[in-house]
């Protein structure tokens, strides 16, 4: 058995781009005491505190906190102790009657160093383990009924260095299996351990697991029901993990887009019969063609490109579309008839509202479709069946690649269900695909759009407000171009659909105003050009993209970025791009952190 240190800093450092205040572990040192090292800020902090630390244990636990309760200080951060410094414990999640329980321990003289939920629930453990059962397993699952709330933890005990208890409810974990159960990797995703494993457990929501050396691991619910898990293999290019030659992730994952679309397209679009086969429709043909409504519930991009899934299902299948945001969904009444499905839309299929929302519309009676990126996460096993995007790990905070592949399942899944339906011409139908194939090609031109756009970005850097504007299919892209910026370059920006500024928006520009128009080719080119002259009349400043080739908008517009031509409904994928840019080169011009941006975390776990 080898040292645990080098691993847990080495996740953590993979884990960074999810966005956190402070992180810590909790190890093992060469004489069996169990010590906890924490730190605000960066991992690298982290590891100069332990440089010169015994930390020469096998086991260990470690995490990176995005603060609920109490502010982002070392004390606050995890792992937490209980009060005889026995138990350790790593918390993702939120124990919602923490203070109850507080309350009751304290009474009875635990003492809390800090003002986390987490370590109320240590010390439950604790207090279990000392008053009714040794056995670490059993005295978490006597503290988790207690418990309201979510959580996904690891639980450490000095007297039982072989052993890790493992729990999870509406918080995502996987534990990885090494070797002939000789080590053991547990997180909340396969990315900071599918270097060492790629064999994975997934639990479920209200299982507790001994995880012990050399043993098979055991899996149990709250209620002590034994349960049998499959260990999944998990695929996953490593290379994505890394950042090559580029400066962020950000703009490694915008110019990976040409090459992650093909892999979305591959063995779905099959060019030689201008045919596309998405498993999901073959296998579930009858829920899906009988849909009398889709629901898209999702979050953030997700709905953006939910919001063109609803223009491509329309168009194509002539069956109505409602997109929904997931967290207003979840605590609505909504109305979810027989024959109603569900899209669920993620990158990270992790995020706690779109979970609940599914939740919700499974109770409900409703077939729920999945549209996701990361395998085998939360929301595509909560999914009765979907499309993986496959446009692999995306890091950025700020999601790219995870949006054209989003648009490219919609634009698949509106041809495959409009070709079963006969909603679409023969004419039409062999069209789209024939474009869709060479999408990436022209994603690789509309790249070439970098080196203009970082020299634009210049002008844009001391702009306080933006506002991006378009119709149609451009609408929802002018809704994450504004979303893209906001995010990363913390500059307020507004997207609006482009007639509707004249109900209101029009009154904040002025020559300040900087206005992004995309104004692609359409049957809306007309009057988005008549939208572009009446925000002229009022001197704003106008960065119209357009397609290759435009005389009109460039007439009018201050500046001008050109795309290539495509079909209507296959814009967005080339539109967002020269967005992307624009949010990225502002944001590093402004000295930002452009792959974790303030206040943001890349998977949302909690509501
Ligand atoms: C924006 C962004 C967020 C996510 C949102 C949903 O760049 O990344 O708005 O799109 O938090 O996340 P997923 O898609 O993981 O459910």
């Amino acid at each position: 058995m080898g040292y645990s240190i080098d691993i847990l800093i080495n996740g953590l450092k993979r884990l960074e781009y999810r966005g956190y205040d402070s992180a810590g572990l909790a190890v093992m040192n060469s004489k069996g005491v169990l010590n906890a090292y924490k730190e605000t800020g960066r991992v690298a902090n982290l590891e100069a505190k332990i440089a010169d630390k015994d930390t020469t244990g096998s086991i260990g636990i470690a995490h990176t906190r995005w603060a609920t309760h109490g502010v982002p200080n070392e004390v606050n951060a995890h792992p937490h102790t209980s009060q005889s410094g026995r138990l350790a414990i790593v918390h993702n999640g939120i124990i919602e009657n923490y203070a109850v329980i507080k309350a009751r321990l304290s009474k009875m003289g635990y003492i809390f160093k800090s003002e986390t939920d987490t370590e109320v629930l240590v010390q439950l453990i604790e207090y279990y383990q000392k008053e009714q059962c040794d056995d670490l397993t059993e005295a978490v699952r006597l503290a988790l009924k207690q418990v309201i709330g979510a959580y996904a933890i690891v639980v450490m005990d000095r007297d039982r260095a072989d052993m890790l208890v493992v729990a999870k409810k509406s918080s995502p974990l996987v534990v990885g299996v090494g070797e002939d159960n000789k080590e053991f990797f547990i997180a909340s995703d396969a990315t900071p351990i599918v270097e060492y494993t790629r064999n994975m457990v997934y639990l479920n929501d209200g299982e507790i697991a001994t995880v012990k050396i050399g043993e098979n691991i055991k899996v149990a619910t709250l209620d002590n029901k034994e349960v049998c898990h499959d260990v999944k293999h998990v695929e996953m290019n490593i290379g994505c993990l890394e950042k090559d030659e580029y400066e962020h992730f950000m703009i490694k994952e915008i110019y990976e887009q040409p090459q992650s679309i093909r892999e979305c397209m591959r063995g779905r679009l099959l060019i030689d019969k201008k045919e596309i086969v998405l498993s999901a429709v073959r296998d579930y043909k009858e829920e899906l063609l009988g849909a009398e409504r889709f629901i898209v519930v999702s979050c953030g991009t997700s709905w953006h490109a939910g919001l063109i899934g609803k223009q491509l299902i329309e168009t194509y299948c002539g069956i109505p579309v409602t997109v929904e945001y997931a967290s207003e969904f979840r605590y609505r009444n909504p109305v979810i008839n027989k024959g109603d499905v569900v899209i669920a839309v993620s990158q990270s299929g992790e995020t706690a509202d779109t979970l609940a929302a599914i939740q919700l519309a499974k109770e409900r009676g409703a077939f729920v479709f999945g549209i996701v990126n990361s395998v085998g996460s939360s929301i595509a096993r909560a999914t009765d069946t979907g499309t993986y995007i496959h446009v692999g790990p995306e890091i950025g905070v700020a999601s790219t690649k995870a949006f054209t592949g989003q648009v490219t399942v919609f634009v698949m899944l509106a041809l495959a269900l409009g070709r079963e339906k006969g909603t679409i011409s023969d004419e039409d139908y062999k069209a789209m695909v024939t474009e869709l194939a060479v999408i990436p090609d022209k994603m690789e031109k509309a790249m070439k759009t970098d080196g203009i756009i970082k020299d634009l970005a210049k002008i844009y850097t001391y702009a306080h407000n933006f506002l991006y504007l378009g119709r149609g299919f451009n609408y929802p892209v002018a809704l994450e171009g504004a979303l893209k910026l906001k995010e990363i370059s913390y500059i307020h920006a507004e997207g609006y659909p482009a007639a509707e500024m004249k109900h209101g928006p029009i009154a904040l520009v002025d020559e300040k105003m900087p206005v992004v128009c995309i104004a692609t080719h359409h049957k809306l080119y007309q009057k988005i050009l008549s939208n572009i002259q009446e925000v002229k009349a009022r001197n704003g400043k106008i960065l119209a993209i357009v397609t290759e080739g435009d005389v009109d908008v460039k007439r009018v517009a201050d500046y001008v970025i050109e795309v290539p031509q495509t079909i209507n409904s296959l814009v967005p994928l080339l539109s967002v791009i020269p967005l992307q840019f624009l949010a990225y080169h502002v944001a590093v011009l402004k000295g930002l952190n452009v792959d974790r941006p303030r206040n943001l975390a890349k998977s949302v776990t909690v509501e």
